[in-house]
């Protein structure tokens, strides 16, 4: 039971209790606002480096950015991060990017024709370098050596980083691309690129199973075509595309292979792991031989 004086004390407590509310309340948006302009104001202040850290005293210039600016995101956090073999290139020069018909990397020719004197033996001696497929000095060798003329140096320099690390396994490639330094997979990827690639043109008479699997593909299996990703005439697109047509049957079966078992699992995306495993052993065959003799003649 309530004396009226206990009614009294209870009203006003009641009237602190929602005036401190509305102003608690009211009060919110000024505090977000302070948040939008101050950020810094709130944020907990980061630990300055020690000036004799020896990641601060050797890091460049450029990089060396100021202590107080280290915990702050910024939108560039979020993208993802440069693959080694790209910032190998781009160490490599401004221009790493198409380099057909430049002038050949003349670091790359050396590597390419006699090695690097440390371990990778000269490329030619498996991967050819122009004339006709099979003889000595040819654009296109055979068996399981891929030819490497022409392809982009993007797709090159990725490559034997792929070996490097495992993404790719192949007990001949993995030593030698680890044998290379990053400058040394730049210049002789370049080199490649520079190099002209073989006849680029399929054979497309008639209507052969492999020709259907090119240009369109096979709704049923859910198999697009592969000229969709790798070109018209299987010349390869963009930097990371390689040409399929001109490579020796027996390489792009190991390929194909390989994407199926899992064991190259470089393409980032699984598309190629995918479209291996839906097509069928002579599916696979068929391919090949239909790339090979394309860039034979
Ligand atoms: C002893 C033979 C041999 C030598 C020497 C050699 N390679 Fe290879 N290379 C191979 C074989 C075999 C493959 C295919 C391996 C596989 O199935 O993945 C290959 C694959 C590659 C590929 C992948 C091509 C593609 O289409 O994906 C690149 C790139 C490559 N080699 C670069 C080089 C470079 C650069 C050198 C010289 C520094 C070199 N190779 C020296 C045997 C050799
Ligand atoms: C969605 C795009 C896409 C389609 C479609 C596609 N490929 Fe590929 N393919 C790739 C990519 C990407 C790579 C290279 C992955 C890497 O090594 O970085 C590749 C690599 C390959 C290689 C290895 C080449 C080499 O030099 O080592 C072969 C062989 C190949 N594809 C065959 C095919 C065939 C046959 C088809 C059609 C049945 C096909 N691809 C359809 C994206 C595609």
């Amino acid at each position: 039971m309530n004396t009226p004086n206990e009614g009294e004390a209870g009203r006003r407590r009641a009237t602190w209790w929602v005036g401190g509310l509305v102003i608690g309340i009211g009060a919110f948006p000024l505090y977000a606002l302070l948040f939008q302009v101050w950020p810094d104001l709130f944020a907990p202040k980061p630990q300055p480096r020690p000036a004799s850290a020896p990641a601060a005293a050797s890091a460049p210039a450029a990089s060396a950015a100021p202590a107080s600016e280290a915990a702050v995101r910024r939108a560039t956090d979020f993208l993802p991060k440069e693959p080694a073999w790209s910032q190998a290139l781009r160490a490599a020069g401004k221009d790493a990017g198409d380099q057909a018909g430049k002038e050949p990397d003349k670091r790359g020719a050396t590597i390419a024709a006699s090695g690097n004197g440390a371990g990778a033996m000269a490329c030619v001696s498996c991967h050819a370098t122009g004339g006709s497929p099979g003889a000595a000095g040819a654009a296109v060798p055979a068996g399981a050596f891929p030819s490497l003329v022409g392809m982009p140096a993007e797709y090159l320099a990725k490559q034997l980083f792929d070996y490097r690390e495992g993404r790719r396994v192949d007990p001949v490639m993995a030593p030698i691309a680890r044998a290379l330094k990053d400058d040394e997979v730049a210049a002789v990827a370049r080199y490649y690129a520079s190099q002209p690639a073989p006849s680029l043109t399929l054979a497309e008479d008639g209507q052969s199973p492999a020709l259907t699997l090119h240009a369109t593909g096979d709704n049923g299996r859910a198999l697009p075509a592969c000229a969709n990703c790798h070109g018209v005439e299987g010349e390869g697109q963009g930097f990371l595309l390689p040409r399929l047509t001109g490579q020796p049957a027996d390489y792009l079966v190991k390929q194909l292979d390989a994407f199926r078992t899992g064991s190259r699992h470089n393409d980032d995306d699984g598309a190629m792991r995918g479209i291996a495993q839906r097509l069928g052993e002579a599916d696979a065959r068929a391919l090949a031989s239909f790339y090979a003799q394309g860039g034979a003649r």
